[in-house]
């Protein structure tokens, strides 16, 4: 299928990755075994066969389960870097990508060892295959707002690293607004701001992620489609939605490939942008969900060409580096 092929070759941008998602079973038990940390699994196969999720908290329940054989800064390095030479291999230039320290820190791994296993892969992806990258460090929206901004006193030392904030985890019953003063302080700080609105959550959720938080961006942002005047809004404030189209289908947010509103985002005029949340659950990375798209919906090749063009201008590098992308 030349659509296919055409999707591989396309320069391509993730905004949308959580590094603990890209944990293939595969990594775990040798970072287990390497550390002495047991699984609740006995083989690869028993934890694939768990993959299977019905909403976003079972999913949840084992990506916290998984990322917790994580404690050493090399485990941080190697995780990263196997994500970057798959996405290399896959034609992604540029990659902006979320960790969640709170699900590290509550088990005694520090900031410090996160962030600089993590950032040394971003450098030397960079060295190597002049790969270009940003960190955004998520809250994760099930813990209070106090847990939020011990979490970003700890980030202080590192903010040269970090280049924005998210908002991740359970989202139904977690609203933006709980964190409205701590991302407050991280807008006060100069940190870019986004955040996972209209997964599984009401569009009001959206709202209050645009009128209260006042995010640059939008993750997911799926049931934004329910309200016609918030879908103006998005189109006026021209936000970007980083959609993951496999990750709609593994926590049925969508029932079928065939009914992905992303064609229908677009038609709209809205920024959508192609990612893969969390590639090692999901069961596909960048190059995947193009193919996905392209096997199920009719996307077009000038559709394509959008959603790849959308990726660079929805991204958070700079506007010379943007232009040479373009
Ligand atoms: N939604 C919410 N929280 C998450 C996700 C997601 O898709 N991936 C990792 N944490
Ligand atoms: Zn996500």
């Amino acid at each position: 299928n030349s659509l296919i092929e055409l999707s591989k070759k396309m320069p391509k941008t993730e905004l949308h990755l959580h590094i603990e998602g890209t944990f293939e079973p595969e990594q775990m038990f040798a970072i287990a075994q390497r550390n002495q940390v047991a699984l609740k699994y006995n083989t690869v196969d028993d934890l694939k066969a768990a993959y299977q999720f019905t909403n976003l908290q079972d999913f949840l329940d084992l990506y916290y389960q998984g990322m917790s054989v994580l404690l050493h800064e090399a485990d941080f390095y190697d995780l990263t870097m196997a994500y970057l030479e798959k996405v290399h291999s896959e034609n992604v230039v540029h990659v902006e990508i979320f960790f969640d320290p709170q699900g590290h820190l509550s088990r005694g791994v520090n900031f410090d060892v996160q962030i600089r296993g993590i950032y040394n892969a971003l450098q030397d992806a960079e060295n190597k295959w002049g790969m270009t990258s940003k960190l955004i460090m998520s809250f994760l929206r099930h813990l209070s707002e106090e847990s939020a901004f011990e979490t970003l006193e700890l980030a202080k030392p590192h903010l040269k690293w970090i280049d924005g904030i998210g908002l991740d985890s359970s989202e139904v019953g977690h609203p933006p607004e709980k964190f409205l003063r701590v991302f407050e302080a991280c807008k006060n700080l100069g940190l870019k701001i986004t955040a996972h609105a209209g997964e599984e959550g009401p569009p009001d959720y959206v709202w209050q992620a645009i009128e209260q938080i006042g995010v640059d961006r939008i993750d997911h942002g799926n049931r934004a489609l329910e309200d016609t005047r918030l879908v103006e809004i998005i189109k006026q404030r021209n936000l970007t939605l980083t959609v993951c189209p496999l990750s709609n289908l593994k926590l049925c947010v969508v029932n079928d490939m065939q009914d992905h509103p992303i064609r229908k985002m677009l038609a709209l005029g809205l920024n959508a942008t192609v990612n893969s949340d969390d590639p090692a659950y999901f069961g596909g990375y960048m190059n995947d969900n193009y193919a996905s798209l392209i096997n199920s919906t009719g996307i077009s090749k000038k559709e394509l060409f959008q959603l790849a063009k959308n990726g660079i201008t929805g991204s958070w590098m700079d506007e010379h580096h943007k232009e040479q992308h373009l």
